[in-house]
C-alpha cells in the first residue's frame, strides 16, 4: 500500500535535508528544530556542547530518551593555497573515492555560503596507471573561482571553515526521495513527527528528546546528554545503511528499502538488551507495522554511548533504511519513514511495560 505523505512532512524532510549542519556546526539545524518542536514540549534547553534537549513530562518517574543526531559528515578547510585553492580535511567517515568532482558549499565566518568545485585533473592528462587509482584525499582541492589567498580570506573563508557537498532534496517518484544528510536528518524528522503525534496524549513516561551534536565524529553529544537526562530507557533514531543493490550479497546488506523500520540486534557500538528488541517486535506485530532486523554488526550509533553513560540505560536503535549514506546523497522510501514514526509512537505509548 502506498504511503501518501502530507505536504507538511515532505517539507520537513526537505528543510532538514538541505540545512547545513556539519559535525560541530549544527546551529542552523538546531534552530529549525527548536521552532518546530516548541508547541509539542514542556521545556527545552541547549547544553554546553550544543545538544538540544527537550522534555515532555509524563505521569510517572521513568524517563525515555529519544535521540537523533543533527550533524552530518562534511569537511573543514585545512589550508588555503597562495593561488586561492583550498585544501580540506574530512569530518566524519567519508569514502575518499567518491569525493572528487562534486560541488561543495562552504560556510563563511559571517554565516554566508560560498560554492566551489572539488577539482580533479582531466583524464586527458592522466597517465594510464593514474586512471586506475582513486585520488588520495590530500591531493584534492576546492576551486571557488578565486585567484589568491587574499580573495578567499575576504570572503570570510579561513582555516576551520566547515563545508558540505551540495545536493538538493528531490522526490524521485511517489514513494522515493533523495537528498543529502538523511543520516540523520531522517531520524530528526522521525523524532519531531513522534512529538507531534503524541502532542495531546498523557503518557506514563517522561520523554526526553535529544537532538545530538557530533555523532559522526564519535558519538560525542549523546554521551553528555545521557549524563544529564539519566534515562531508564533509550532509543537512537537513525537513517541506517541499506545495501539492497546489485552486486552485494544478502549477508552484507544490513537493511533493505521497503521492509519498514530496522531494529538493531548488535552493531559496533552496542548490543541492545534482547528484551528491548523482543518488545519492539511485539509492538510492531500488534500494530501491524512491517519491520526488519538489521544484519549485524555494521555501523555504530548514539545508543552505544547512551547505554554506557552514568548508571547505564536499556538502549536500542530504530532506523529508517537509506541507501548510499555517507556519500553525497542518500535515497529512502517514504513508507519506511512513515512506518518508523508509527513504531516509535506506539513504543513510546507502551514502553513503561518494559520497566
Ligand atoms: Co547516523
Amino acid at each position: 500500500m502506498r504511503y501518501e505523505p502530507g505536504e507538511e512532512t515532505l517539507q520537513l524532510l526537505r528543510t532538514l535535508s538541505e540545512a547545513f549542519g556539519v559535525a560541530g556546526f549544527e546551529d542552523e539545524v538546531r534552530t529549525l528544530i527548536q521552532e518546530r518542536i516548541e508547541p509539542y514540549v514542556d521545556e527545552m534547553r541547549v547544553d554546553a556542547l550544543g545538544n538540544l534537549i527537550a522534555y515532555r513530562r509524563g505521569r510517572g518517574e521513568r524517563v525515555l530518551m529519544l535521540d537523533a543526531h543533527m550533524d552530518e559528515i562534511g569537511f573543514m578547510v585545512s589550508y588555503i593555497e597562495e593561488g586561492g585553492f583550498l585544501r580540506f580535511a574530512p569530518l566524519g567517515g567519508w569514502d575518499a573515492r567518491i569525493i572528487p568532482s562534486h560541488a561543495l558549499t562552504i560556510k563563511t565566518s559571517s554565516g554566508g555560503f560560498v560554492k566551489g568545485a572539488i577539482g580533479t585533473p582531466p583524464p586527458h592528462i592522466l597517465k594510464p596507471e593514474e586512471r586506475e587509482k582513486p585520488f588520495p584525499l590530500e591531493e584534492l582541492f576546492v576551486d571557488i573561482g578565486a585567484t589568491s589567498r587574499e580573495e578567499v580570506e575576504k570572503l570570510g573563508i579561513r582555516i576551520g571553515s566547515p563545508a558540505v557537498i551540495a545536493y538538493p532534496f528531490e522526490r524521485l517518484n511517489e514513494d522515493v526521495v533523495m537528498g543529502k544528510a538523511l543520516d540523520d536528518r531522517v531520524g530528526c524528522a522521525v523524532l519531531i513527527e513522534t512529538l507531534r503525534a503524541l502532542k495531546d496524549e498523557e503518557l506514563e513516561v517522561t520523554v526526553a528528546a535529544n537532538f545530538a551534536v557530533c555523532e559522526e565524529v564519535g558519538l560525542r553529544g549523546a554521551r553528555t546528554a545521557a549524563f544529564q537526562i539519566e534515562p531508564d530507557l533509550a532509543l537512537a533514531l537513525e537513517g541506517t545503511v541499506a545495501a539492497d543493490v546489485p552486486g552485494v550479497p544478502p549477508t552484507r546488506q544490513p537493511t533493505a528499502l521497503g521492509k519498514g523500520p530496522a531494529l538493531t540486534v548488535a552493531d559496533r557500538s552496542l548490543i541492545p538488551h534482547p528484551k528491548l528488541v523482543e518488545f519492539l517486535l511485539g509492538v510492531a506485530r500488534d500494530e501491524e507495522i512491517p519491520c526488519q532486523l538489521k544484519v549485524p554488526p555494521f555501523g555504530s550509533t548514539d545508543a552505544g554511548a547512551i547505554q554506557q553513560t552514568g548508571k547505564g540505560a536499556i538502549a536500542g536503535v530504530v532506523s529508517v533504511p537509506c541507501r548510499y549514506i555517507h556519500s553525497p546523497f542518500s535515497l529512502m522510501r517514504l513508507e519506511d519513514f512513515q512506518h518508523t514514526v508509527r513504531l516509535v509512537v506506539a513504543f513510546t505509548r507502551r514502553c513503561q511495560e518494559l520497566l
